[in-house]
């Protein structure tokens, strides 16, 4: 099988099986207990604090341990909403993913003011329109640093610098699920103040993650019991999942390299389909810079995505038509009907998403694979 849907979740990494298995067999020990076994438990703790807060240029007591990533964008807006006295502005892209999308329209119901931003044709935050749009009275704003769908790169750094100009109070939320190790980010030189990771889009486990959030900003908890996580989100610790997470960091930063190889294999790919008519790429190109290393989306003329993606799946190539949550409800994206894609080509979409486990021949197999699949499937269109 040739798994290309890295987006939807990654294969653990061996090291991060066996640093969890060890630790549910001698780490068990609750990370806030006083006694020998657990005080090593919490010192693994704070080793994984300690990585996560090194790659994003923040403090050790900035981290915060969630469920993941849905749980830290919900920490992230949600608690920003409550810690308000009166009613503000909230404002996401028009791209988000449904952990944020769905949080910004839950604080709309809660009363506040929320402002969408448009994106351009390559599925790029226009920062005219941002700027346009923004007031003195937004209280945070929420983009994410990689889109799921189509890998482009948003210009978080700038749009950050535009927000505290006409908003000096506001918060920047950036949802990092996508970017995290795969595209740089320091949070106190982009003036990000809140910033969510999740351990299953890095070859971690599912279930786990964290929320960066910057000293001074106040938010009100989404989960209350023993305080644990500075009262911020209470719930004993997921020992082994912050293990395994720990473990997943250190082998992504290890490996670098090969994270940013995955572009070439991006590029193979799409040159491998390059004899076929009728493909557009949404979002940026392999090789311009606001590309993430491994994500392309692709549209086919004539062919509809979920037919394409079966017709893979029965070839072995495992592909999916967009985000997971959104593929089983079988609608078309709304990413890319705000990229300007009409309803036909957003439903014509596939998108093939890469991790470390990939191999470069494998883009030549799958791009032959779907190759054959979209000519078969317009052959029956035209009968
Ligand atoms: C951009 C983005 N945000 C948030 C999430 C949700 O993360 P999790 O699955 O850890 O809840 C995902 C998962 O697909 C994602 O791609």
């Amino acid at each position: 099988m040739i798994y290309l849907d890295n987006s939807a979740t990654t294969r653990p990494f061996d090291g991060v099986i066996e640093a969890m298995a060890s630790s549910m067999r001698e780490g068990y020990y609750n990370p806030s207990a006083a006694y020998g076994p657990a005080i090593a438990a919490e010192r693994e703790v704070r080793a994984c604090r300690r990585a996560i807060a090194e790659q994003l240029g923040a403090r050790e007591e900035e981290i915060v341990f969630t469920s993941g990533g849905t749980e830290g964008d919900n920490l992230a807006i949600l608690g920003a909403a409550q810690a308000l006295r009166s009613p503000g502005v909230f404002a996401c892209s028009d791209i988000e993913h449904p952990a944020v999308a769905e949080t910004i329209a839950r604080v709309e119901r809660m009363g506040h003011e929320v402002l969408r931003l448009p994106v351009d044709a390559r599925g790029v935050l226009d920062l005219a329109a941002c700027e346009r749009l923004l007031s003195p009275r937004v209280a945070l704003v929420s983009c994410m640093q990689v889109s799921n769908e189509t890998g482009a790169v948003q210009p978080v750094e700038a749009l950050s610098r535009l927000v505290k100009r006409i908003a000096p109070g506001a918060l920047v939320h950036v949802d990092g699920v996508q970017g995290f190790l795969r595209v740089p980010m320091h949070m106190a030189r982009m003036g990000v103040d809140l910033y969510t990771i999740s351990a299953h889009k890095i070859h971690g486990p599912k279930g786990v993650g964290a929320l960066a959030v910057r000293g001074g900003v106040r938010l009100a908890p989404q989960m209350t019991g023993g305080g644990q996580e500075r009262g911020l989100r209470s719930g004993t610790l997921n020992g082994a999942g912050i293990v395994g997470l720990h473990a997943a960091v250190r082998e992504m930063a290890a490996r670098r390299a090969e994270v940013e190889a995955l572009r070439g294999m991006k590029r193979r790919l799409l040159d491998d389909l390059s004899g076929l008519p009728g493909v557009t790429v949404n979002g940026p190109l392999p090789q311009e810079a606001d590309s993430a290393p491994h994500i392309l989306s692709l549209s086919f003329e004539g062919v509809r995505g979920e037919v394409l993606r079966n017709a893979l799946e029965a070839e072995g190539v495992i592909v999916s038509t967009g985000s997971a949550c959104a593929s089983h409800k079988q609608k078309v994206s709304d990413a890319l009907l705000a990229m300007g894609r009409t309803r036909e080509q957003a439903d014509g979409t596939i998108r093939v998403s890469l991790g470390l486990m990939n191999a470069p021949g494998e883009m030549d197999e799958a791009a032959a694979r779907i190759a054959s699949a979209c000519e078969q499937l317009r052959r029956y269109r035209r009968r």
